[in-house]
């Protein structure tokens, strides 16, 4: 697909190696709605299966296209699509109602058997509330992240447009917080509770196992394993795809400051669907004159990172195929940690 200019340059692209290479394990694809994250995620993760790297490819966007762009069935199981690439999409009704369950389950060992109708009630208004589906999800990807890593060499998430991934990348602080202040409390009704006991002179009785402070600090610690995962820029990287456009530039830059505010490491910058060097016509000469001040920016803008151009394609990318080929162009190019 690429072919050389007569100065030298590659047409289809060009890359800057600015960082030394990387051997992460977790890799992200994040960046604003249609500029290619999805064919991007799935090119890179192709890539890294060709190289001979179990990878698993999961999907946490709730508008799946993962199954579409690859032309493969995807569901919340893990599925073979190619030698050693698998891929999952994680669906965030399946998860939140498996999530749900769960907790009734957790809540019915915990509860009087009186309480259990009123209980259940409770659990399926919390279900319906708003951001119950963004729970479930969080708490699939905490799950991905801390299981999948002993199964993959490398785990590529292809996200849904920058700010509910940026929500969902937050959330682990957010948890953490409110399960240490829940825990806090829990702590303190046991301490007034012992001191009732001492004071009645019961002190001999023996204290009953708290299942809910257990099962608090067993979430606070699968959210700390899992945000040391995140936040370990040896483990993990956030790439972001752009395209030559103003909008998509000041998303991603607000982006990945909003990022580096939470300690989450930014890896490489795909600007994708730049137009190829030997389209002519004088609307696309006009285009082209305006795409070269975004390209400027862009190389100016990031120009700590690692910089990768996609030509806009004739055709629609479609299939393992027609990823493949993206891959091969990363990995020749050394993108990221290939
Ligand atoms: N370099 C390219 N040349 C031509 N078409 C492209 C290119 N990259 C992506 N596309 C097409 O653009 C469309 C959107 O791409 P993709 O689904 O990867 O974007 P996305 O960022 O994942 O979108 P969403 O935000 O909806 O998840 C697809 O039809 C894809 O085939
Ligand atoms: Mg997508």
């Amino acid at each position: 697909m690429a072919s050389a200019n007569g100065d030298g340059t590659i047409a289809f692209g060009r890359v800057q190696m600015l960082l030394s290479k990387r051997s992460e394990s977790i890799a992200f694809f994040g960046g604003k709605g249609g500029v290619g994250k999805t064919t991007c995620s799935s090119a890179y993760a192709f890539a890294l299966a060709n190289k001979g790297l179990k990878t698993l490819l999961v999907s946490t966007d709730p508008a799946h296209s993962v199954g579409d762009l690859l032309e493969v069935k995807a569901g919340p199981e893990a599925v073979e699509v190619a030698d050693q690439l698998w891929v999952r999409e994680i669906d965030p009704e399946e998860a939140s109602y498996r999530y749900l369950n769960e907790v009734k389950g957790n809540m019915r060992g915990l509860a009087a058997p009186s309480l259990w109708k009123e209980v259940e009630r409770q659990m399926d208004f919390a279900a319906a509330s708003p951001g119950a589906d963004e729970a479930a999800l969080f708490d699939d990807m905490v799950s991905t992240i801390l299981t999948a890593e002993s199964e993959y060499d490398r785990i590529v998430f292809d996200t849904a447009p920058t700010g509910h991934t940026l929500r969902l990348l937050s959330l682990p602080e957010l948890m953490s917080v409110w399960v240490e202040g829940m825990l806090a409390r829990r702590a303190k009704t046991k301490e007034l509770h012992r001191m009732w006991h001492n004071v009645a002179g019961v002190s001999e009785v023996e204290e009953p196992r708290d299942q809910v402070y257990e099962l608090l600090e067993r979430r606070k610690n699968r959210f700390a394993a899992a945000r040391k995962r995140l936040l370990d820029e040896k483990a993990t990287s956030f790439y972001f795809v752009l395209n030559p456009e103003r909008l998509s530039i000041l998303e991603s830059a607000k982006a990945m400051a909003l990022l580096q505010k939470y300690g989450v490491s930014t890896g490489g910058v795909i600007v994708n669907r730049v137009l190829p060097a030997d389209v002519d016509g004088s609307f696309l000469a006009k285009r082209r004159e305006q795409e070269a001040q975004y390209l400027q920016e862009i190389a100016e803008r990031f120009s700590n990172r690692q910089q990768l151009h996609i030509p806009m394609q004739a055709e629609d990318i479609r299939g393992l195929a027609g990823v493949a080929e993206i891959g091969e162009w990363m990995n020749r190019n050394r993108f990221g940690s290939l």
